[in-house]
């Protein structure tokens, strides 16, 4: 419930209630006035270090840096959302280790146990203090199965060799996204964090979003809407060099067919 209030989307909270109150939202990325929404009162900040919504978005140093700040002046905890951030999606374990800030409490889920079902929390020894073991339970919670297959997961995505080559095939779809814009000049910004990148396309361009997710799943890619004007790439952390390469083919297959 507090996660759904928290984006203050209509669709999301429609018929949801009641909602928790006394959030306030602040423009992403955008440092002014930032320290009127903290105040002795506030407990804490949830954020996310990338934002796939609006399009593979990168949390700005200095947005960080101000939060950090405000947060030890009001003694608000850091939340850091990595549900769909950490777990090397962004070539690092977690995004976090990328943005000089340590949260106080940190949600994970998706990518920990490759499709099994598992989320979990991770906090500061001064935040976990106030939790003894079972005052944080739920039916499944803990479940043996899933936890030594997110164990597995953990111990194979925080080598660093594995975590290098991620950020290679950010660098690899990156070049062939960039080679696709020289020949069609068809899109806007090309962002990335690891793999997941975000293609916006060009605003005065003929392609519309959902037609080209739609020719490209018909010719054999699965890609993603992030918002009205970007797609998203997410793929498998070890998709082979191979496959990126024959799956932007498609993409620009697909492209071509559109302009
Ligand atoms: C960024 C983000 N945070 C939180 C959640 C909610 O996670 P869960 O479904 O594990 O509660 C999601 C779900 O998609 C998400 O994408």
């Amino acid at each position: 419930m507090l996660g759904i209030a928290l984006a203050k989307a209509k669709h999301l909270t429609e018929g949801f209630a009641p909602l928790p109150r006394g959030i306030k939202n602040h423009p992403y990325n955008d440092i002014s006035n930032l320290e009127k929404v903290f105040s002795d009162k506030t407990a804490a900040v949830i954020l996310e270090l990338v934002q796939w919504q609006s399009g593979i978005t990168k949390a700005d140093k200095k947005f960080i840096a101000k939060i950090k700040k405000l947060a030890k002046k009001h003694k608000a905890l850091v939340i850091i959302d990595e549900v769909q951030s950490g777990i090397g999606r962004t070539g690092t374990l977690f995004a976090y280790e990328q943005f000089n800030i340590t949260p106080d409490i940190l949600c994970f889920a998706k990518g920990i146990s490759n499709g099994f079902p598992l989320g979990g929390i991770l906090t500061s020894d001064k935040v976990s203090k106030h939790m003894s073991a079972g005052s944080h339970g739920t039916t499944f919670g803990g479940g043996p199965i899933a936890c030594a297959i997110g164990n597995e997961v953990i111990d194979t995505i925080s080598k660093k060799s594995f975590l290098n080559q991620v950020l290679k095939k950010e660098v690899r779809f990156i070049n062939l996204l960039n080679k696709i814009n020289e020949k069609h000049k068809c899109f806007e910004k090309i962002t990335s964090a690891g793999l997941w990148v975000g293609v916006e396309v060009n605003k005065d361009s003929k392609i519309q979003i959902d037609d080209l997710i739609k020719k490209s799943h018909d010719n054999g890619l699965m890609i993603l809407k992030a918002n009205a004007s970007t797609v998203r790439f997410s793929p498998s952390l070890i998709i082979e060099n191979e496959l990126v390469d024959e799956g932007l083919k498609i993409f620009e297959k697909s492209i071509i067919s559109l302009l």
